[in-house]
């Protein structure tokens, strides 16, 4: 679970720095050729079909280990220790659903729409070559209310995922040190603001932009 998770992290990493060519004032035009090699290149798309199975992996072992605990709390034997867990550790699997609710609710948004709908789409031309329009499509989403606020939504519930996952990851990995736990809690504490942050800035700025 810590694994899928760790390359989940990498992933929305990656994820992240790519969408941020929709902030570039250019009409598009970097994000539209981004998104052709994404949806093209034969080696990422092999990492996409990764990223699709670990998606799938993190999501059964999640509910694996959900009802694992349930059945040990079920037990005459549990004790509830006043530990300091937080909301979100307690709440992983409820805020992992709705973590793949936003997944399904986005791919279908762009992924599904690229892949299988590409004929429906705008093109753009560009030095003679003509390809989807990626970034007309993603503007005409998250400048919508109702998308930008279930987007928002998705994001807030992100963190709180992140704000325990990022850390617990590392710590069923063994990593549990005096010295650098403290670090490896402060920095899981700060990517579960920065990234979901850095993601909401996009269709935030869309939306008042466009
Ligand atoms: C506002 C923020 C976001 C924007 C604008 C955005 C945009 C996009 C776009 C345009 C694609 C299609 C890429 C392509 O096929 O060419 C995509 C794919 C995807 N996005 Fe996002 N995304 C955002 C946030 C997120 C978040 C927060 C998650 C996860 C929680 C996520 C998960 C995914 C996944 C799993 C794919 C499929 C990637 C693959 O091919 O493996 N996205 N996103």
């Amino acid at each position: 679970m810590s694994l899928t998770g760790l390359f989940l992290i990498l992933f929305l990493t990656v994820h992240l720095i790519g969408n941020l060519q929709l902030l570039a004032n250019d009409g598009g035009k970097s994000f539209n050729a981004y998104s052709d090699l994404m949806g093209n290149n034969t080696l990422i798309q092999i990492i996409s079909k990764g990223n699709f199975f670990f998606i799938i992996l993190h999501t059964i072992q999640g509910f694996m280990l959900y009802f694992k605990n349930k059945g040990a709390k079920g037990s005459k034997y549990a004790v509830s220790p006043k530990n300091k867990t937080s909301w979100a550790s307690k709440n992983m699997a409820l805020l992992g659903t709705l973590i793949l609710a936003f997944i399904l609710m986005h791919l279908g948004h762009f992924y599904f729409q690229f892949k299988f709908n590409a004929d429906a789409l705008a093109t753009v031309n560009y030095d003679g070559e003509t390809i989807i329009d990626s970034y007309q499509k993603v503007v005409e989403v998250l400048t919508n209310p109702l998308w930008l606020g279930l987007y928002l939504l998705g994001l807030a519930v992100l963190a709180f995922h992140l704000s325990h996952g990022f850390a617990s990851a590392f710590q069923t990995l063994g990593l549990s040190h005096k010295k650098y736990t403290p670090i490896i809690n402060f920095l899981g504490k700060a990517y579960s603001i920065i990234i979901p942050l850095g993601f909401a800035i996009i269709p935030l700025y869309l939306f008042f932009t466009k």
